[in-house]
């Protein structure tokens, strides 16, 4: 997990300002990094003052990936450092359920998420009565819930995962001798994992009735789907192959089978920042949100990174440098939750992280 510690350790904000120009002068028009600079340079020096961490994830946009993050990483690397962590105040640059998830495994900090309109449609897209519902449809199925959920979800869920891990954790779950396991909210994941693990799977609130137990484990889906990856198509790859047949093509598991089928690699956003960091190919396509694409462009002035722009999460695109330098100067927004939610939603969360 990569640190912008050298920046922060510049000492004027003339050779700050200079430094994240030229890193960024392949993704970020000049104007706009001298215009964000100073405001950069203030978190830094507010977030000492306030004891505060401050999280990144892979899709924040280039100014603020690059320069005012301790960590940047996916949802479970960050989850990780808000769990251990000695700061007082934990900000968190990516969307609510995030900042929920810190919340949950440090409940006594507080937690800032710099803009309260940083929702996710697959967060959304599932409520604990939806699950309770499914529970009950299913008596002894453990539910699973991805974690991107809000935490009432994950108070009523057994085990949670992330891209990252949900293979692990449903394998886990078959050895432990379950034969139905419940998969909440999104179709893609699940139905991506089930076929991984090569299991059945089956959509819960479909037209088609549950199929009869006996014929091999199951994952049972939900409806919810990524806003932005579900709108890949199989198309978009077979072009982008035809177009660059050296690319290598990674797509996050949020894509429909059919896209993950025909890509190269399929994975958290880690994974793909990872398989990038590692690989010396010189040309890489990624299936996934633009801004982390701009980023490893930043990071790595010699290779080509495809990527789409025109498809954006504009949850993630909330998170501004202007909104966290607020959030820090004022302790706003503030993620708050029920000390009962809380002690329910860390159980699943504790179990991921020990099968982990
Ligand atoms: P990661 O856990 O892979 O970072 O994904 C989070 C997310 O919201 C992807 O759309
Ligand atoms: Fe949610 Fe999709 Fe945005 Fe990720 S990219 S935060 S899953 S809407």
């Amino acid at each position: 997990m990569s640190s912008s510690a050298s920046l922060s350790e510049i000492e004027t904000l003339e050779a700050f300002t200079e430094e994240l120009v030229a890193r960024l002068s392949r993704v970020v028009p000049e104007g706009e990094v001298r215009l964000k600079a100073p405001l950069a340079w203030e978190i830094l020096r507010l977030k000492k003052t306030v004891n505060a961490v401050i999280l990144g994830h892979n899709y924040m946009e280039p100014v603020l990936y690059h320069s005012v993050p301790d960590y940047t990483g996916d949802s479970l690397q960050l989850s990780a450092v808000a769990a251990e962590t000695d700061a007082d105040v934990i900000v968190f640059c990516g969307v609510w359920f995030m900042g929920e998830t810190a919340k949950i495994l440090s409940p006594d900090k507080i937690v800032l998420v710099p803009s309260t309109k940083a929702g996710c449609s697959l967060a959304e897209g599932v409520t604990a009565d939806d699950v309770l519902r499914l529970k009950e449809q299913f008596p002894g199925a453990p539910v699973v819930s991805y974690v991107n959920t809000y935490a009432s979800v994950k108070a009523v869920s057994d085990y949670c995962c992330t891209s990252g891990n949900a293979d692990k954790v449903v394998r886990y779950l078959l050895n432990a001798g379950h034969d139905r396991i419940i998969f909440v909210p999104d179709r893609y994941l699940a139905e991506n994992t089930a076929r991984q693990l090569g299991l059945r799977f089956w959509m819960a609130g479909g037209e088609e009735e549950a199929p009869a137990s006996g014929g091999g484990p199951m994952v049972i889906g939900w409806r919810a789907r990524c806003e932005v990856h579900e709108l890949f198509t199989p198309e978009d790859v077979e072009n982008v192959r035809r177009q660059y047949p050296d690319a290598i093509i990674l797509a996050h598991p949020e894509c429909s089978p059919e896209v993950i089928e025909r890509a190269d690699v399929a994975g958290s956003t880690k994974l793909m920042v990872d398989y990038v960091r590692q690989n010396p190919a010189k040309r890489f396509a990624l299936f996934t949100e633009c801004a982390m694409g701009d980023n490893l462009a930043a990071e790595f002035p010699d290779r080509e990174l495809v990527r789409s722009c025109s498809l954006r999460c504009k949850h993630m695109n909330t998170i501004t440098v202007e909104d966290t330098l607020r959030s820090l100067q004022t302790l706003t927004p503030r993620v708050e939750l029920d000390p009962d939610i809380i002690s329910r939603a860390r159980k699943p969360i504790d179990r991921m992280l020990a099968i982990r």
